[in-house]
């Protein structure tokens, strides 16, 4: 895997250009023309909510894309967004940075109330937070190299210092060797590559990504995602992500947000939130994740047990990840004798298992009390269900 050590090597040396920075200034937060530079990085980076709302003006009545949102993001953590499509995700997103300004409330940026600032403030507070998109939003016409350079050119950087930072910026996202391709002769994740150097040039504290993966194959995605993990990790960037995909959330996010109609649904730990959703709206955006009945059983799945003839009782084991717990095969044996595992999987999310065992006992078994089997120290699953009955043996079509 060299291209990943590349990657490591030029991680490692960008978080010392950043310590070195940090070391040679006394103000980092002061940036002005000329002074934009990665020591911002690892200034800070937290972002806290205030009862902020926002309406849109609309013809059929004000739409209310985001309701007394409060709550804080803390400085170094990767943070998931995650709702239905117009729950307010991007409004929410795209307050951090003042492309939207809230009807009411506060955004406050590391301890800076940013609805206080000037026209030229503002463009400083830009300067510490990239954003990456979907659809990337390069410019045709310019190279690679071009693009990146960019932003440090507005920004009145001297010419040989953007040289040396856009060459360490695409060794970074391991690029070094498209500085004079234009974007249409890159594939999707190289693109977000190039999105993802040129939000990082002027040394952001924050990074906000707006469905940055949503539009790259499975492959590129874990590339990307491993690439902004390093990248929060190494250079201490609060990265501030939407996503529809949840297994996204689930491999790198410490928090996540769901939001259902411009409300907080459900805020924690991913662990927490996903091992354990309370709001339907986490349930239904979960779904995909989850290890439902497989059809063919479901067609032939009854709720009451069968009179006559051989049937199987169909339990469902789930995990939320509480405690420590997980599934422990020798016990649930003992619990359950003859039990038989038909389908299911277990995720590990922060260290914390969770998900669901789908089990078949023959009919003629008599169970054991089911919830003590959830209860203390003997538990062998946070919850357990008897989702109904299969007649003759689950095998025997
Ligand atoms: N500029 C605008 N003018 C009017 N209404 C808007 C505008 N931007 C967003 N909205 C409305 O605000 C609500 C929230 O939109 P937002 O784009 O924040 O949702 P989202 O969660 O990002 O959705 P998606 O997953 O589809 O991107 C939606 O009802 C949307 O139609
Ligand atoms: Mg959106």
């Amino acid at each position: 895997m060299s291209s990943s050590f590349a990657l490591r090597r030029s991680l490692d040396h960008l978080a010392e250009v950043f310590v070195d920075a940090d070391d040679a200034s006394a103000a980092p937060a002061a940036s002005g023309p000329g002074e934009v530079g990665p020591q911002a990085a690892a200034a800070g980076g937290a972002v806290s909510f205030r009862k902020v709302s926002k309406f849109y003006p609309s013809s059929g009545g004000a739409v209310h894309a985001l309701a007394d949102i409060s709550l804080e993001v803390p400085a170094g953590s990767i943070f998931g967004i995650i709702g239905r499509s117009g729950a307010g995700k991007s409004s929410l997103l795209r307050t951090i940075n003042r492309l939207e300004k809230p009807s009411s409330g506060q955004v406050i940026v590391d301890g800076v109330d940013i609805g206080t600032l000037g026209e030229a403030e503002l463009v400083a507070l830009r300067r510490r937070i990239g954003m990456i998109f979907q659809h990337f939003n390069l410019l045709s016409a310019k190279t690679v190299y071009e693009n990146v350079a960019l932003p440090l050119q507005v920004a009145g950087v001297p010419r040989a210092e953007v040289t040396r930072r856009v060459n360490e910026l695409l060794a970074l996202v391991g690029l070094q060797d498209k500085h004079h391709v234009r974007p249409a002769r890159l594939s999707g994740g190289q693109k977000q590559r190039v999105g993802i150097a040129r939000a990082l040039a002027t040394g952001p504290e924050i990074l906000l990504c707006d469905e940055a993966t949503s539009a790259l194959d499975p492959e590129t995605t874990q590339s990307i995602l491993q690439l902004l993990r390093d990248i929060n990790r190494r250079l201490g960037i609060t990265v501030i992500l939407i996503t529809h995909e949840m297994s996204v959330i689930r491999e790198i996010a410490d928090q996540v947000l769901v939001l259902e109609q411009g409300r907080i649904a459900e805020l924690g730990a991913v662990w927490k939130v996903f091992g354990a959703p309370q709001h339907e709206a986490t349930r239904a955006l979960l779904a995909p994740l989850q290890h439902g009945l497989p059809d063919d059983l479901q067609t032939r799945l009854v709720k009451e047990a069968p009179q006559a003839g051989r049937y199987e009782q169909i339990l469902q084991l789930s995990y939320s990840g509480e405690g420590g717990l997980e599934p422990d095969l020798v016990r649930i044996g003992q619990a359950l004798p003859g039990v038989r595992l038909l389908h299911g999987g277990v995720d590990r999310i922060q260290g914390h298992a969770h998900g669901r065992l789908l089990l078949a006992v023959d009919g003629a078994a008599v169970l054991p009390d089911l919830h003590a089997l959830t209860q203390g120290a003997g538990a062998i699953a946070h919850h357990i269900e008897v989702l109904g009955y299969v007649p003759e043996s689950v095998h025997s079509h």
